[in-house]
C-alpha cells in the first residue's frame, strides 16, 4: 500500500507543506518536468538525505518555452513517473496542469537580469525567466527548506541560488552531479528524441568537455585555444554547434585564461535535438 501522496492543485500542495512544517519535518524539493531517468531519481535521493520528507514536481513550465521550441511534443509518462517517484522513496508528488499554476491573466513573472544574458539565456529569450517564475511559484507552493537541482543546467542552478540570495528565500539549494550514461552522454529526458545515429553523434559534447578538462590538466590554458579545441570535437561529431565556452564559476563571464574550477560548457543541435552539457575543469 502506498504512502505516497498525489497533489494536484496548489491549495492542497501548501496545505500538505504547511502540515508537515507544523509536524517538525525537513521538506525536500525536487522540482522536474518529468520523463523522469536516473538523473531525476539520483535528486530525489540528495533530497533524501537532506530532508524528511520529499515533494517531486513534475510539470511541463510552458512559460519557459520559446514559441518554436519542443513544448507541445516534450516527452510526458505521468503513470511511468509517478511510479518512478514511489519507487524512489519521495513523499508527495505535485503534478499540477497548466491552468493550476497559472490565471490567464497572470502578470508577474520573475527575472534575472545578469547570470541569464549569456549561455543558454542568450539564445532562449524569455527562457530563465520562465524558470525563475516557476521556480519561485513552487517554492511558495512546496515551501521546501531544501531544493535540489542538476548540474546538468549549471546556469539554471546559478541562476536560481542568484533568486534565493536577492529575494531572500529560505531554502537551501542543493546541485547534484551529472549523471551519464556508461559512454558518457549525459541524461536528459531529450535523448529519447535522438536516432541512433544522432545518439552516437551527440558523444560529441562528452569528448569536447573532456578535451577541455585534458587541456587544463597540466595548468592553465588560454581559453581561446581551448574552445577551438571543444569546436573542433563538437564539429568533428558532425554536431551544429551553439556555443562553446569557457567561463568563471560563479559569475559565468567568459575567462581569458581557462583554469581548474573554471566552468566548461556547450550546446550544440543534434538532427532537431538540442543538446547541452557541462563540465567543473
Ligand atoms: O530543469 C528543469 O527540469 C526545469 O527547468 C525546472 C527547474 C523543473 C523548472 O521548470
Amino acid at each position: 500500500m502506498s504512502s505516497m501522496v498525489q497533489i494536484k492543485q496548489a491549495d492542497e500542495m501548501q496545505a500538505w507543506a504547511l502540515a508537515r512544517r507544523l509536524d517538525g519535518a525537513r521538506i525536500g524539493l525536487v522540482p522536474t518536468m518529468g520523463y523522469l531517468h536516473a538523473g531525476h531519481l539520483s535528486l530525489v535521493a540528495e533530497a533524501r538525505k537532506r530532508a524528511d520528507v520529499v515533494v517531486v514536481s513534475i510539470f511541463v513550465n510552458p512559460v519557459q518555452f520559446g514559441p518554436n521550441e519542443d513544448f507541445e511534443k516534450y516527452p510526458r509518462d505521468e503513470a511511468r513517473d509517478l511510479e518512478q517517484c514511489e519507487r524512489a522513496g519521495a513523499s508527495a508528488v505535485f503534478f499540477p496542469s497548466v491552468a493550476t499554476m497559472y490565471a490567464p491573466d497572470a502578470s508577474v513573472f520573475v527575472t534575472e537580469e545578469r547570470l541569464s544574458a549569456g549561455l543558454c539565456g542568450a539564445r532562449r529569450p524569455g527562457h530563465f525567466r520562465g524558470v525563475c517564475t516557476v521556480v519561485a511559484k513552487l517554492f511558495n507552493l512546496a515551501q521546501p527548506h531544501v531544493a535540489v537541482f542538476g548540474q546538468k543546467d549549471y546556469q539554471q542552478a546559478a541562476i536560481i541560488r542568484r533568486m534565493v540570495r536577492d529575494l531572500n528565500f529560505p531554502i537551501e539549494i542543493v546541485v547534484a552531479p551529472i549523471v551519464r550514461e556508461p559512454d558518457g552522454l549525459a541524461m536528459s529526458s531529450r535523448n529519447v528524441y535522438l536516432s541512433a545515429d544522432e545518439r552516437q553523434r551527440a558523444l560529441g559534447l562528452s569528448r569536447a568537455l573532456q578535451a577541455a578538462a585534458a587541456c587544463v590538466e597540466q595548468g592553465g590554458a588560454p581559453a581561446a585555444d581551448v574552445r577551438a579545441r571543444m569546436v573542433e570535437v563538437i564539429e568533428a561529431h558532425a554536431l551544429q554547434l551553439d556555443y562553446a565556452e569557457i567561463v568563471d564559476a560563479e559569475s559565468l563571464e567568459p575567462v581569458a585564461e581557462a583554469r581548474r574550477g573554471n566552468v566548461a560548457l556547450v550546446a550544440a543541435q543534434c538532427g532537431r535535438t538540442r543538446l547541452i552539457d557541462n563540465q567543473i575543469l
